[in-house]
């Protein structure tokens, strides 16, 4: 792939976890910690791409000046800003580990211990990725992530008709190296073509992996 393929391509990426505030100190989160969102959009931006990048809480920075970080959150906050960013873009990358409930409420002040169970109740967030395959116009790409533990690639190819992604990147938690935390992803590609099955590689180059297929059909 050649450098500055994306030129001047709007590109929405969602990357790291979401957190759902629970009371002031307390919140429901994930394992994500952005790294394979960050890498992307460095890649995207590396090749011209002009990135906005919606992020939920990571300890990571961003480096090039094509990238515009909008910092959220949690799931409500982020599907507002990926659906504004979205609205104007090429193409939106969809890696965010964004929680699927939330509390129903939020308690103003530290909840306190007591010796009788606590009930959490929790309703179900936005899914962004749903919302905007919907929105998706004929001319704009969307990508999607899937996280899976069993039945991976069923699971991965159910999603990308019921979010309207363009492809799918399945990453197993059954592979060694692959998933949350690690520096590594081992992946698969799915579109309505097939699968392309890659081998272990550093999330950069699995992220220039995923570039040069959004790529191919952004021309
Ligand atoms: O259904 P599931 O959460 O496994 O789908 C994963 C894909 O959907 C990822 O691309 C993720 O970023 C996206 N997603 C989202 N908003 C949600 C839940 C998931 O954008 N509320």
């Amino acid at each position: 792939a050649e450098k500055g393929q994306l030129a001047g391509k709007k590109i929405l990426i969602t990357a790291g976890p979401t957190y759902e505030k629970i009371d002031p100190v307390r919140f429901i989160g994930n394992y994500s910690s952005g790294k394979m969102g960050y890498a992307l959009a460095e890649a995207c931006a590396g090749r011209g791409a002009e990135v906005t990048l919606v992020s939920g809480p990571v300890s990571l920075q961003t480096h090039h000046p094509n990238i515009r970080r909008i910092d959220v959150e949690n799931a409500a906050q982020m599907y507002e800003e990926a659906a504004k960013a979205y609205a104007n873009a090429d193409a939106g990358i969809l890696c965010a580990a964004v929680a699927d409930f939330t509390p129903e409420t939020t308690s103003e002040v530290k909840i306190k211990r007591e010796k009788d169970d606590l009930m959490l109740r929790l309703k179900p967030t936005r899914d962004i990725a749903a919302a905007l395959g919907k929105q998706k116009k004929s001319s704009q790409i969307l990508v999607g992530f899937a996280l899976e533990t069993n039945d991976e690639i069923q699971h991965a190819k159910d999603k990308l008709d019921r979010k309207n992604f363009d492809f799918i990147v399945l990453n197993s938690l059954n592979d060694k190296g692959a998933g949350f935390r690690v520096d590594t992803n081992k992946i698969s590609i799915i579109d309505r073509q097939g699968l392309v099955a890659y081998p272990l590689k550093n999330k950069k180059e699995v992220a220039e992996d995923i570039i040069d297929k959004l790529a191919g059909l952004l021309i």
